[in-house]
């Protein structure tokens, strides 16, 4: 599997996240405890930026409708709520992500 430079560590610092380009898709790359993962930054429902949104921990909110997501697994926790409605989305999906000296890499992206 090849691995694509997406950034520099130095750049992300604990608790921050980032988006990139990769091959033509949009990647986040989150910061949690000092390791780094990486899942698509276009959320599931209706295409909000999550870089835009909120990281608490390995959850990030989506800006636009607050669906929640687990940045170290893509997972998503909770759905979009309008009112009392509660809607299900997919899960975001989660790519390999490696630190080799000051370099973030990112598989299969
Ligand atoms: S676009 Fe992300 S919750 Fe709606």
């Amino acid at each position: 599997m090849s691995f694509i430079e997406v950034g520099q560590i130095d750049q992300i610092p604990v608790g921050s996240m980032k988006s990139t380009s990769v091959s033509g898709k949009q990647i986040l790359i989150a910061n949690v405890d000092g390791e780094f993962y990486a899942i698509n930054n276009t959320c599931t429902h209706a295409g909000g930026d999550l870089s835009k949104g909120k990281l608490e921990g390995k959850i990030v909110t989506c800006p636009r409708h607050g669906s929640k997501f687990d940045v170290t697994t893509g997972k998503c926790i909770l759905g979009p709520k309008f009112g009392f409605l509660k809607i299900n989305t997919k899960d975001a999906t989660a790519f390999e992500v490696k630190a080799e000296e000051n370099k973030i890499l990112v598989a299969g992206a």
